[in-house]
């Protein structure tokens, strides 16, 4: 195994030049500093005058514990020149809001403004993000602009559609700060299960006993949606299976829905033909009622017996199959981690499961987890599940057999 513990696929280290141009999404562009910096980004902000009207300097200031350039006049830059230092050893440049001004500025190489001139002088890759209102985003002079851009290898992250600040509804709204940090996370990482297909399932399963009840698991679905987003940017294809969950489907994400272990189960076997990998998180209810009542059970003040009876087991029926992909299981065990664990592992005859000791719950963002394969324990550092997530499908890489 490689030594891959440590700081993958987030952008620590990455130098981010983030151009901020006039517009009321210049608001975003706050929470964007804020969570680039989250991901360990180094963010150095240059604002455009119009921006400044929006949200000052001391703003993204203190959100990116850098100094913000606003002008070529700005003292005290290395050489004495802004926008030279500030690109150079830059990983990409973001300009977010990008507005119609600064994107015909840039599509004509024009160099009157500090974000304008970094732009040019950059050697990195750059990323617009629109933000205008629809009808100057749709007027031939912006399509035209935004299609030189692309032509000159400008990678354009939106706009969004829906309502406006103006007023109106279309498209020019600027994408999320999240979309855009994903977007950056996704260009960053190594594609090491391009070409591949996976499978996955995610959540809890819900058993239903009558039309408004049911047997379930606690289980939020994040760790699986958390690994599903890590695949994509691995380059690979992803069909999630998940039970109820209050998540949104992570970008480039094929979501089935599958409330009942029965109905995961079909859904699992007819998204596999193809599959390189399958990744079983759900927590899937062991037993399900042995009758759904179609109308609602009335109470009658006695005692009530349900019978129950066993669900198939997904994860058991896939890798035994004479054409198994690659599988993963999960185990959360609330003691013995290593031996129920591994137990698991080698009844299911698994190359690679996952197990946590629930001492931080089911539905909390942070995890320690132990992965288990036949080398045996590789112990990962208690991190959030989007980083533990990353953690797991550079692991599966490694096993994974040449394809
Ligand atoms: N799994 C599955 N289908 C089931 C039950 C579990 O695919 N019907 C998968 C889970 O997604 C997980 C792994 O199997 O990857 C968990 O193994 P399992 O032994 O079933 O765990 P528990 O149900 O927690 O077992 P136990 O209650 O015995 O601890």
């Amino acid at each position: 195994m490689g030594d891959y513990i440590g700081v993958i696929e987030s952008l620590h280290g990455r130098k981010i030049v983030l151009g901020v141009s006039g517009g009321v999404a210049a608001y975003k562009a706050a929470a964007l500093t804020r969570e680039l910096r989250r991901l360990g980004a180094d963010v150095h902000v240059a604002l455009t005058e119009a921006g400044s009207r929006f949200v000052s300097a001391l703003t993204f200031h203190a959100l990116s514990g850098n100094r913000v350039w606003t002008s070529f006049w700005d003292g005290g830059a290395e050489n004495g020149i802004p926008h030279i230092a500030l690109v150079r050893g830059a990983d990409a440049v973001l300009v977010a809001p990008a507005s119609a001004g600064i994107i015909a500025r840039l599509a004509n190489g024009l160099a009157g403004d500090l974000l304008s001139a970094l732009c040019l002088a950059r050697d990195c890759p750059l990323f617009i993000a629109p933000a205008m209102n629809r009808q100057m985003w749709e007027n031939p002079a912006t399509q035209r602009n935004v299609a030189t851009l692309r032509g000159d290898g400008a990678i354009l992250l939106g706009p969004d559609e829906g309502g406006q600040a103006c007023g109106e509804t279309g498209p020019g709204r600027m994408l999320e700060p999240e979309a855009l940090c994903e977007a950056l996370l996704a260009f960053f990482t190594p594609k090491r299960l391009a070409g591949r297909k996976v499978v996955m399932t995610a959540g809890p399963t819900f058993e239903a006993i009558d039309p408004v009840r049911g047997i379930t698991n606690s289980s939020s679905g994040k760790m699986g949606y958390a690994i599903a987003a890590a695949c994509v940017r691995s380059g690979a294809e992803v069909v999630l299976v998940s039970g109820p969950t209050v998540l949104p489907a992570p970008v480039g994400v094929r979501r089935v829905e599958a409330a009942s272990a029965l109905r995961m189960r079909d859904e699992v076997l007819a998204a596999l033909p193809g599959a390189d990998v399958f990744i079983a998180v759900a927590a899937v209810a062991d037993y399900r009622p042995a009758e759904t009542a179609w109308h609602k059970l009335k109470k009658s003040g006695a005692p009530m017996q349900l019978e129950l009876v066993p669900n198939p087991d997904i994860l058991a029926e896939v890798a035994a199959r004479p054409d198994a992909p690659f599988c993963v299981g999960f185990a959360a065990e609330s003691q013995d981690l290593d031996t129920y664990a591994e137990g698991k592992r080698r009844a299911k005859r698994l190359p690679m499961l996952v197990g946590n000791l629930l001492v931080d719950g089911l539905c909390g963002d942070d995890n320690t987890v132990v992965i288990y394969d036949d080398e045996g324990r590789h112990p990962l550092p208690r991190a959030p599940k989007t980083f533990i997530a990353r953690q797991i499908v550079e692991h599966l890489a490694c096993l994974l057999p040449a394809g």
